[in-house]
C-alpha cells in the first residue's frame, strides 16, 4: 500500500468518521504488513529528504482509518526526553490498544495539535488527560504491553486512540472558547 499526504484520507471524508474494530490475534500476514508500513510511514515522515521525495507529511502517529481501514492498529514514533532531559525514543507498533485509565488532571500541547487527515489549522488548547495507561499488543517487541504515558507520549496515545471511534483533535477544542483556561492543567 503506498502511503503519502494524497493516499491519507482527510476530515473532507466521512469515512475518518468510521469506528475501528479489534484485529484478530495473534496479527494476520495483511495486518501485520499494514502494521509495519504504517509504522514505517512515521519513521520516513521525518527524515526530510525521504518526506520532500515521497510526498510525506511529517508525524509522530498514524491509524489505519487514515488509510480508510477500520482497524485498530497505530503505529507511534516520538523523539522525547525523559525527566534527567536524556534524549528518549518512544516507539510501538500496536494492535487494539485499550485505555485502562486515565488521570483526572487533564493537560494540553502549548502549540496545539495537528492531524495527517486534517489539512486545516485549528487553533486552540485540545485538553485531554495529563496521564493514561494504555494496554495493547504490540508487534515491536511481540508481546502484550501496558504504557503508563505522560507527557507527550500521553497526549499521542489518546489522539492515534480517537481515531479508533472516528473522532478527531478539533472535537475536543472549546467552539466558544478555544483558549480557555483549564485550571490545573499541565501544558506541554
Ligand atoms: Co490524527
Amino acid at each position: 500500500m503506498l502511503i503519502n499526504n494524497d493516499t491519507i484520507i482527510k476530515d473532507t471524508d466521512p469515512l475518518i468518521r468510521t469506528k475501528s474494530e479489534p484485529v484478530p490475534l495473534p496479527l494476520s500476514k495483511e495486518d501485520e504488513d499494514l502494521l509495519r508500513q504504517m509504522h514505517q510511514y512515521v519513521v520516513d515522515s521525518t527524515d526530510e529528504e525521504k518526506a520532500e521525495k515521497f510526498n510525506l507529511r511529517p508525524s509522530v502517529g498514524i491509524s489505519a482509518i487514515q488509510l480508510g481501514i477500520p482497524k485498530q492498529l497505530t503505529a507511534i514514533v516520538i523523539d522525547d526526553y525523559d525527566k534527567e532531559g536524556n534524549p528518549i525514543r518512544h516507539e510501538f507498533m500496536l494492535a487494539n490498544p485499550k485505555i485502562v485509565s486515565s488521570s483526572v488532571q487533564q493537560a494540553y500541547l502549548e502549540s496545539g495539535e495537528g492531524c495527517l487527515s486534517v489539512a486545516e489549522e485549528h487553533e486552540g488548547h485540545v485538553v485531554r488527560a495529563a496521564r493514561v495507561k494504555v494496554r495493547a499488543y504490540d508487534l515491536i517487541t511481540n508481546q502484550y504491553i501496558e504504557i503508563r504515558a505522560r507527557g507527550y507520549l500521553a497526549i499521542v496515545l489518546q489522539h492515534e486512540l480517537d481515531h479508533f471511534k472516528g473522532v478527531l483533535f478539533y472535537d475536543h477544542i472549546n467552539k466558544d472558547d478555544p483558549f480557555k483556561e483549564i485550571p490545573g492543567a499541565l501544558v506541554i
